[in-house]
């Protein structure tokens, strides 16, 4: 859902207190740490100004241990790890500011769909139809494990169980209809009863009867966004989402991705502007491309040289660590799709990565070169997201991920790139409405 060719921008706030952005210089200075709202409103009233549509909370219900077999290396570096439960943040958040959306990632593995209608359907109301929810299959083992599963579920079965979680939630958004409220204090009555609807779903993996019992929120159905690059990741967008996340890493990957969603869209009897697109990408804005340059050499001379590995190591379930000398991404194909974990990405990388790269040198780029990136003044900053935005159908926009220095980062793009974007009509400079679906949409 993006009818307007505007760049739309977010902000990915996942892993702002971890992944050694915590001892960044700079960062979480004068602020509570993590569990406390003070840093968030913050970045709510940050987002505000620079009239961006979301703020992005990323979960997973876990700690890494597939780094040397224990969760050793995750914690003592704040590896992905630790992830509070956000959902409380976001009511908090949204009473600072009006405009901003807020993104939440709950998974169709391990929660119940009446659960995850209800909870979105809630948070719809208290943010004033600000809420989006991030369905999620959830590919990691420790959260497995924690759910009950001593055996991950595999890849295209989750998302077969996602299909159908989304179905019974998007019936029970529907299930009482818009104008049922009528809260007539004279006749005494409350609601249309013929406007209240059961969804007797009866399906392979849910039974849910409805209606939900709550009042139809302000957006109806919450904005949903699917995040999965793999074929069934795809398809499960397509019938259901109206955003998308994409870590593609090239236009070129980014052109095939688009092509490939608008094809998926026409099965489905949607359209393309049914669907915009939310590219990954790192913005590092510094005086100059060899100050940007330099700000990431910084960085990785200031994190430990295996970072990257561990990291990789927890999003594909995979212990590199005991990977040997001069062996290659395309090495771990095979053993990756075992894993039964994020495919989509893997391939992404093996894709467009440097073919003749160790893993142990990409490894060490990983930290930086995961995503897209875009680095130097605000000028060269936008004069990149423009080219990337034409070339990949003017349909979506940007989510930011991480920086080198949380709150800075989010701070330096709204008070030096945001104006370049709007300046060249690039970015809206008003919010079209209350609610996140407008806002998406102007
Ligand atoms: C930008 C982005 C954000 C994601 N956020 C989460 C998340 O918060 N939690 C999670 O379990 N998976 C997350 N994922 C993973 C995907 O939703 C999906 O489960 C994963 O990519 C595996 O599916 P695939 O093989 O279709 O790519 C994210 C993926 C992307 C690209």
């Amino acid at each position: 859902m993006s009818e307007s060719t505007n760049i739309h921008l977010a902000a990915d706030l996942s892993f702002l207190h971890t992944d050694y952005l915590w001892k960044s210089p700079g960062s979480w200075i004068g602020y509570p740490y993590y569990g406390s709202s003070e840093f968030y409103e913050d970045i709510t009233r940050t987002a505000a100004r620079g009239v961006m549509d979301m703020l992005f909370f990323g979960d997973t219900g876990g700690t890494p241990e597939d780094f040397g077999g224990s969760h050793e290396a995750a914690v003592k570096y704040g590896a992905k790890w630790p992830r509070h439960d956000m959902t409380p943040m976001i009511p908090i958040m949204s009473k600072v500011a009006e405009g901003v959306g807020f993104a939440l990632t709950v998974s169709t593995t391990y929660h119940h769909p009446f659960h995850i209608a209800r909870i979105f359907n809630a948070l719809d109301h208290v943010t004033k139809g600000r809420v989006a929810w991030n369905a999620v299959t959830s590919a990691y083992k420790n959260e497995a494990a924690n759910y009950g599963f001593d055996e991950m579920m595999d890849h295209d079965a989750r998302y077969e169980r996602a299909q159908e979680s989304l179905e019974v939630v998007k019936a029970l958004w529907n299930s009482v209809e818009r104008d049922a409220p009528i809260l007539d204090r004279e006749s005494g009555i409350y609601l249309d009863p013929n406007k209240v609807h059961r969804i007797d779903h009866r399906g392979k993996h849910f039974n849910v009867r409805g209606p939900l019992p709550a009042m139809p929120s302000p957006q109806g159905e919450p904005v949903i966004i699917q995040a999965g690059l793999s074929g069934p990741g795809m398809d499960l967008a397509a019938t259901y989402a109206d955003l998308q996340f994409s870590t593609r890493r090239t236009i070129e990957t980014m052109k095939q991705h688009r092509a490939l969603l608008d094809n998926k869209l026409n099965e489905h009897k949607r359209s393309p502007r049914d669907i915009g697109i939310l590219w990954s990408i790192r913005i590092q804005l510094a005086e100059s491309e060899t100050e940007a340059r330099e700000q990431e050499r910084r960085y990785l001379e200031s994190i430990p040289p295996q970072a990257g590995l561990v990291e990789m190591s927890a999003q594909f379930n995979m212990d590199f660590s005991a990977a040997k000398p001069g062996m290659r991404l395309s090495d771990f194909v095979d053993l990756i799709r075992e894993q039964k974990g994020n495919l989509g990405t893997f391939d992404e990388l093996v894709k467009t990565v440097d073919p003749k790269q160790t893993l142990e040198e990409f490894g060490r780029r990983f930290m930086v070169d995961r995503i897209l990136v875009a680095a130097g003044t605000p000028r060269q900053i936008v004069d990149k997201l423009e080219i990337l935005h034409n070339e990949a159908g003017a349909n979506g926009g940007f989510i930011l991920g991480r920086g080198f220095s949380a709150m800075d980062n989010i701070r330096g793009f709204v008070e030096h790139v945001v104006p370049e974007l709007q300046r060249r009509g690039l970015s809206k400079k008003k919010y079209a409405g209350p609610t996140l679906r407008e806002n998406l949409n102007s």
